[in-house]
């Protein structure tokens, strides 16, 4: 009996070892053995995470009829996301550093940097999880976070996965109008906000702002305002409270609530080919899983969880209120117990060193920012660059779009200084994590090139080497469902390609394997790495009382990646002028989706069933040219946006 208990042990320990990868044919072997027993792999894999309950089977195939794709995983297992981020290290290694943050400018009372051991993160989480709760906040209640990049926005969180809230983060460049929006789509209880937020030394007003919308979210019942600025406010009696007088009296102790792995943790709104964002809803133990493995694979940092002392420090340039920071600012490098370095405002403020600058003086190992910042320093020249040694970088990555091959050199040279390998990470809000990225010091690299595809992950080019990117098997960190709209979720992304996941993306593969991203097969446009949709900032323009209508295309911007240009038709007899039309996105949508140009024409090219044609404008645009104008029912009007395009 005793004999058998102990090859039981051993059998599981065998189990849970994955083999180190130390070459390209290793991760050759571990990729294919990955899709070959995905089970096998993701049963290994999922040894990273601390259970309250084991699961009983790694995958269970789909039951619904529409979608024969995602199935569950992880069945039967529990587990708190946050005790996996936070608690498990502030037990072990309580004086760990987690987080640095640095504050763009030094107000009154408050600090210029804060540090937060994993303890201290841990007793803020404990605070605020026990001031949602006693708000009412329960396991399923959806609450909006509004907040610019300040510790407290992490700390919700983690505060919501500590008690099963879900939250639904929007980014702070967004205006109230789409807060509003989106806290309606999720009937949101609570939305923690802040007084005013601080940008390139200039201070938005947010809470004030989002008031006028909050008497319509019918759901809504606190609003909770973290003080930045300590402006004075208007402050609604019962609903309206502050993070300070909510927090200072709670204890810093919270039992977390025990999740079903295939719970949801978090809605986030994204772009999609309609008017209306996606709810892109994730799950508890899938997500957090895959965000691991895939930076544990590409970037090899060193954290808590391999018990290292040496760690490593982790800077993620993007905000928050993106995917990025979701998976790989917060709930990624925390499960692995690294250092995390976090900034408030625009990256380059007050100068243009200011993010080598922190690298030097955080000894940043791991840097991780977006083409459009590269490119917007890279026309500068290196000057700023070269005055900073950067000896403490390792490894280097780029995410959010395409990278062209002279970003990716001048990166390679004046940061990287020709010792860190660059990881081009290509995912998606869409898919939790990394699909297909080099392994940091393993995989060969190519400028332009995302590489190979992550553990577990099997792309499939429709069809041949170039063509629409799908992916062949579910993986855990894959969206679940769109929110309260599973039909959409269907539709969008499993009916294209029966039993695949469709990207939206066009990719290639070449003749040695690698992929490389095209760009998006549909109306989504990429503007400074922020995703956007035609339709919503169409939808924005139309809502102005001049306009009839509006079609919006992405046109090549040497810095931005993409820009917005839009074709707009006045209602007769109305008269508007561009700068008014920007202000006019600019209030409806937010500050980043404003054109850059703004043409008036007397019609738009429609088909027969009056579908505009945004790819002839594109064209006609870029080229001055279309090929094909029979299938349109209006044919004439081409003629005449040529022209008003050579006048402007
Ligand atoms: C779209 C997803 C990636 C997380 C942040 C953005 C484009 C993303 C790359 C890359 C080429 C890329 C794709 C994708 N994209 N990364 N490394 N190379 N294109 O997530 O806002 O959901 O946007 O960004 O077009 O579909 P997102």
């Amino acid at each position: 009996m005793k004999k058998l208990s102990i090859s039981f042990l051993f059998f599981v320990c065998a189990a849970f070892s994955l083999e180190k990868i130390d070459s390209f044919a290793d991760y050759q072997k571990e990729w294919k053995a990955s899709i070959e027993n995905p089970a096998l792999f993701w049963q290994r894999e999922a040894s990273m995470l601390s259970w309250m309950e084991p699961y009983a089977t790694v995958w269970q195939k789909p039951t619904g009829e529409e979608d024969q794709f995602v199935g569950r995983w992880f069945v039967g297992g529990k587990l708190n996301v946050t005790y996996n981020c936070v608690d498990r290290w502030a037990d072990a290694y309580p004086n760990a550093l987690a987080l640095i943050w640095i504050s763009e400018e030094d107000l009154p009372d408050q600090k210029k940097e804060r540090f937060f051991t994993y303890k201290e993160l841990s007793n803020q989480v404990n605070r605020c999880a026990n001031g949602l709760r006693s708000l009412g906040v329960r396991k399923g209640d959806r609450v909006c976070l509004w907040l610019p990049m300040i510790p407290e926005l992490m700390i919700s969180q983690l505060a919501c996965a500590k008690i099963g809230a879900v939250h639904s983060v929007v980014f702070s460049g967004f205006s109230p109008k789409s807060v509003q929006e989106r806290m309606k789509d999720c009937e949101c209880k609570v939305v923690i906000t802040v007084d005013e937020a601080l940008r390139r030394g200039k201070k938005s007003e947010m809470k004030e702002s989002l008031d006028p919308y909050l008497e319509d979210c019918p759901f809504l019942e606190h609003v909770i305002v973290v003080e930045r600025t300590k402006a004075s406010l208007p402050m609604k009696e019962k609903r309206d409270l502050l993070w300070d007088a909510i927090l200072s009296h709670q204890s810093t102790h919270a039992i977390p609530e025990k999740m079903d792995a295939e719970d949801p943790l978090f809605i986030l709104y994204t772009s999609g080919t309609t008017g209306n964002p996606k709810g892109i809803v994730h799950s508890t133990a899938g997500y957090l899983l895959y965000v691991m493995s895939t930076m544990k694979h590409t970037w090899h940092p060193q954290g808590l969880i391999e018990k290292y002392k040496n760690r490593d420090v982790w800077f993620c340039t993007a905000d928050i209120g993106w995917i990025t920071g979701h998976s790989y600012v917060t709930y990624a490098p925390l499960a692995l117990g690294l250092v995390v370095v976090m900034y408030e405002g625009a990256p380059t403020y007050p100068h243009e060193g200011k993010l080598w600058e922190r690298i030097d003086r955080y000894n940043v190992t791991l840097f991780y920012t977006a083409p459009t910042l590269i490119r917007s320093l890279m026309v500068k020249g290196e000057r700023s660059v070269n005055q900073y040694s950067l000896s403490s970088l390792k490894v280097l990555g780029s995410v959010g779009e395409p990278i062209n091959p002279e970003a990716w050199e001048w990166y390679y040279t004046h940061v990287g200084k020709k010792r860190c390998p660059i990881v081009d990470t290509y995912w998606q809000t869409e898919t939790g994590g990394y699909l297909i990225s080099p392994m940091a010091g393993i995989t060969p690299l190519k400028p332009g090139s995302c590489s190979f595809p992550c553990l577990g992950i099997e792309p499939k080019i429709v069809s041949g080497k170039k063509g629409a990117l799908c992916i062949a098997k579910p993986w855990p960190g894959m969206m679940r469902t769109i929110y309260r709209d599973h039909k959409r979720f269907c539709s969008t992304y499993l009916k294209a390609f029966p039993g695949m996941y469709y990207t939206g993306d066009e990719a290639m593969q070449d003749e040695e394997g690698f992929y490389t991203i095209i760009g998006r097969l549909d109306d989504v446009i990429k503007v400074s790495g922020h995703r956007l949709g035609s339709a919503e900032i169409e939808k924005a323009i139309t809502s102005h009382p001049a306009v009839a209508e509006a079609a919006v295309v992405g046109i090549p911007h040497e810095t931005k990646g993409q820009s917005i240009f839009a074709f707009v038709v006045m209602k007769e007899g109305a008269k508007v002028e561009k700068e008014e039309i920007q202000q006019h996105v600019r209030k409806e949508y937010g500050g980043f989706s404003v054109p850059d140009g703004v043409l008036f024409v007397d019609e738009l090219p429609k088909t027969r069933s009056g579908k505009i044609l945004r790819r002839l404008l594109q064209s006609l645009l870029l080229e001055n040219k279309v090929e094909e104008i029979s299938t349109l029912a209006n044919p004439s009007s081409v003629e005449k946006i040529k022209e008003a395009l050579a006048k402007n």
